[in-house]
């Protein structure tokens, strides 16, 4: 008798926010302060992001992403314990190591289960699920805690209104587990190390100092162009590999950085714009966990249902970018 292929499904989703929401008529107050000229009629057009969440200073990524995981593992009916493997995506870690993975694994209470972080910046997601993805495939593992946790508002230039204005802060999780039928139907990852400029925090710790600049930067205009062609491209492929097409999609969960792209992928695709999920109105850009907190939002409020198929897209610095297609 030949075994039977393994596949994964995810079994439960979470998310956690901190408490605070600052709109854009607060943050343009505060700036103003600071001599920073903003607006919420500005940012409101240009991106359609009306508030985000600031993290309060002792809030820490690993804190937030326990919070989603936690919520996760609830809705999934499973226990910590009965987690083999934890892959954080994230890009504004606590410490420089251990992990947040391994910070988190410790406030779970998962000792034993495998814990890394990856690193693709806003794609952070779709890299971590499609890395855990594989990795039960082998068999060497059965159920995984996939986490986006991200502090932007800590690397922000606050006098940089073209970046400040744009970032929330936000954690996102799912659990993954093995299953006989899918589940995760086909995911590409992609990354253009050659654009590294145009969205990059340059800066390093380096014998006790920082070395370069420690804020991110980005060339808004040179970002906007490149996401919508590789969104669309991905999505395409994975829809090649599923041998599927786009009017199979039931929601398009795209990394949530500005509704501008969101819509541009859409009608590039031929995607309705209500079968995109949005959150960015409230969340601003939480880079690794916009999609799995839009995904979450999704499952809870009852669109995403059991049986559908959902198209995840990332795209961010690096640059980096890829696309997991499942059924729900
Ligand atoms: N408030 C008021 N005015 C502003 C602000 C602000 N916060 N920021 C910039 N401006 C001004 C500029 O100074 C410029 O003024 P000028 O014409 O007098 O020089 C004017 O607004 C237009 O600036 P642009 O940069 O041309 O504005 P654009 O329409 O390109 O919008 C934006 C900027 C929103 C960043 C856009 O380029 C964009 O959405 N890019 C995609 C990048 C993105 O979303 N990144 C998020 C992270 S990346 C990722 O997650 C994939």
């Amino acid at each position: 008798m030949t075994a039977r292929p393994i596949c994964t499904r995810i079994a439960g989703t979470g998310s956690a926010l901190p408490s605070r929401a600052v709109s854009n008529a607060e943050l343009a107050q505060k700036l103003a302060q600071r001599g920073v000229e903003t607006s919420d009629e500005w940012i409101i057009a240009r991106t359609g992001i009306r508030q985000r969440y600031l993290a309060e200073p002792e809030l820490s990524t690993a804190e937030l992403g326990m919070r989603a995981a936690r919520r996760a593992l609830e809705a999934a009916g499973y226990d910590a314990g009965m987690i083999d493997l934890i892959v954080v995506a994230t890009s504004t870690p606590d410490q420089v190591f251990p992990s947040t993975a391994c910070l988190i694994q410790a406030r779970l209470g998962a000792g034993g289960a495998a814990a890394f972080d990856v690193q693709a910046v806003c794609s952070g997601f779709v890299y971590g699920v499609t890395v855990a993805d594989a990795l039960i495939r082998t068999g060497n593992h059965r159920r995984a805690l996939v986490i986006g946790a991200e502090m932007f508002s800590r690397i922000l230039d606050w006098n940089d209104r073209t970046t400040c204005v744009l970032f929330g802060d936000g954690a996102g999780a799912v659990v993954l587990e093995a299953a006989d039928k899918p589940g995760i139907l086909a995911s590409r990852l992609h990354a253009d190390g050659s654009q590294a400029s145009i969205l990059c925090t340059a800066g390093r710790i380096s014998e006790g100092a920082v070395v370069g600049d420690p804020f991110l930067r980005m060339d808004g205009q040179a970002v906007f162009k490149l996401a919508v062609n590789v969104l669309d491209a991905s999505a395409r492929e994975v829809l090649g590999d599923a041998g599927m097409t786009t009017a199979q999609i039931d929601w398009l969960i795209p990394h949530q950085a500005n509704v501008r792209i969101m819509a541009a992928t859409a009608r590039k695709l031929g995607v309705k714009e209500d079968q995109v999920i949005i959150t960015v109105d409230r969340h601003g850009n939480t880079s690794a966990a916009s999609v799995p907190l839009a995904l979450d939002e999704a499952v809870r409020d009852g669109r995403v249902q059991r049986g559908q198929v959902v198209l995840l897209q990332g795209v961010g610095g690096g640059f980096t970018w890829g696309s997991v297609l499942l059924r729900y």
